[in-house]
């Protein structure tokens, strides 16, 4: 009996010694990335904390600005340097452009092996991809056509959640008169065109935004429409504070929170803001739909650079591994506000507004009215945007006519066409 129970003891012992030991090593990472707001450093630290407990070595990268647009220029300079990063936050045709460029290593043995084909949309598996193989793991699926909406604030003015424009400017003007900021906005050119093709994608519909904003169709571009979203523009701009310049999202985000202002049009990271100071959707805050029956998709994925080194090439097909793992692409989506971007992760455990994201953009697949956001990078090359950006922020900061911004507009596609 005595040595029966010293022998379990003993190996129960050792199974305590093996759980307590460090997992096997598993590589080390150093991760680019823009995700420095409350929310975003929440849901990356689920990332860290799950690659760290493989065993593996996580050196942080953060570079903050909203959007990301300061990192993609660090990551030029580390690239140039010969220094790149072992995994970068980047999407859309970003990972075609430096895939094209030589830099980029392929995770095809792991996704391969694994079966992403089968487990993602097949319109997200494709910008994933380069000449065929994998070359990004993608997080997750953000939705940019949001609106974050304070329901006291919209109760104490008396007007509902706006299902059109017009209502939109109807219940923003009576809550500006109620002595309260309709919009809560920050102006930084990628949230000035974040707003702006939520507006085109609500008053054109989504072949009108396909045609001007991802195909940069000329007819399009100079089209009543395009002049029209030029107008609703404008009228929006007297809907924010006066000290909107400048700010960060999740500033603005803090002001709906705290009933300042009624509205914020915002992907759905702003809810990652909401849910990490402790607020309930639904009841501290509402997330509907910005007028358009459609779905502007953004989705993060992470690209892993050639880099030397057994342990750094092991730790990008570890962490490419488990960014597409189910158990992380649910713990991370429940916090960064976003859904899977795997199609079989259940959603039992995610909110109304992650529920609704998901059936939106069932529905949207369906009637082909799924469109990629030109903002986040998931529509144009970079070059072409930051076109579209320098107009609509200047036409958003000055007096400019509509006509003019269109005009402009036109000139500038060109120039980088
Ligand atoms: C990214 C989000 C991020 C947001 C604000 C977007 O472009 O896709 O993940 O939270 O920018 O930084």
């Amino acid at each position: 009996m005595a040595i029966r129970h010293s022998v379990s003891c003993a190996l129960l012992a050792s199974a305590v010694a093996v759980a307590a030991a460090p997992a096997q090593a598993a590589g080390t990472v150093e991760v680019l990335h823009w995700w420095t707001s409350g929310g975003e450093a929440k849901a990356v630290g689920e990332l860290k904390k799950a690659f760290e407990a493989q065993g593996g070595k996580w050196i942080d990268s953060p570079i903050a600005g909203g959007g990301g647009d300061p990192a993609m220029t660090a990551l030029r300079a580390r690239v140039v340097a010969g220094n790149p990063p072992t995994a970068v936050q980047l999407k859309g045709p970003g990972i075609q452009e430096w895939a094209r460029e030589g830099t980029v290593a392929d995770i095809e043995e792991v996704a391969a092996r694994e079966g992403w084909d089968d487990k993602l949309p097949p319109v997200l598996a494709d910008i994933m991809k380069y000449e065929g193989k994998y070359v990004a793991a993608p997080v997750n699926i953000h939705r940019v056509d949001w609106m974050w909406v304070n329901p006291a604030v919209l109760e104490k003015a008396g007007v509902s959640v706006p299902t059109t424009w017009d209502e939109f400017n109807a219940a923003a003007e009576t809550i500006k008169a109620a002595g309260i900021t309709p919009l809560a906005h920050g102006g930084q050119p990628w949230q000035d065109a974040t707003i702006f093709e939520v507006v085109a994608l609500g008053l054109g519909g989504a072949d009108f935004y396909r045609k001007a904003l991802v195909e940069l169709d000329a007819d399009a571009l100079q089209s009543d429409t395009m002049v029209k979203v030029f107008d609703q523009m404008r009228v929006m701009r007297g809907f924010v504070d006066p000290n909107f310049s400048g700010r960060d999202w999740n500033l603005a985000t803090g002001m709906v929170m705290r009933g300042e202002a009624a509205f914020q049009i915002m992907g759905d990271w702003a809810k990652g803001e909401f849910l990490a100071a402790g607020k309930a959707p639904g009841t501290d805050f509402v997330c509907a739909a910005a007028p358009g029956d459609a779905f502007i998709l953004n989705s993060d994925s992470f690209v892993m650079f050639k880099v030397r080194g057994e342990d750094r090439v092991e730790g990008q097909k570890v962490l490419a591994s488990l960014i597409m793992s189910p158990e992380f692409q649910g713990t991370f989506n429940l916090a960064k506000g976003s859904i899977p971007a795997r199609i079989d992760v259940p959603l039992d455990a995610f909110d109304d507004c992650a529920k609704k994201s998901h059936d939106d953009l069932t529905k949207a697949i369906e009637a082909g009215t799924l469109v990629p956001s030109m903002a986040h990078e998931m529509a144009i090359p970079r070059s072409v945007r930051g076109e579209f950006l320098d107009v609509i922020t200047e036409h958003f900061n000055s007096d400019m006519s509509s006509a003019e911004a269109v005009k402009r507009l036109v000139e500038a596609v060109e120039r980088a066409g």
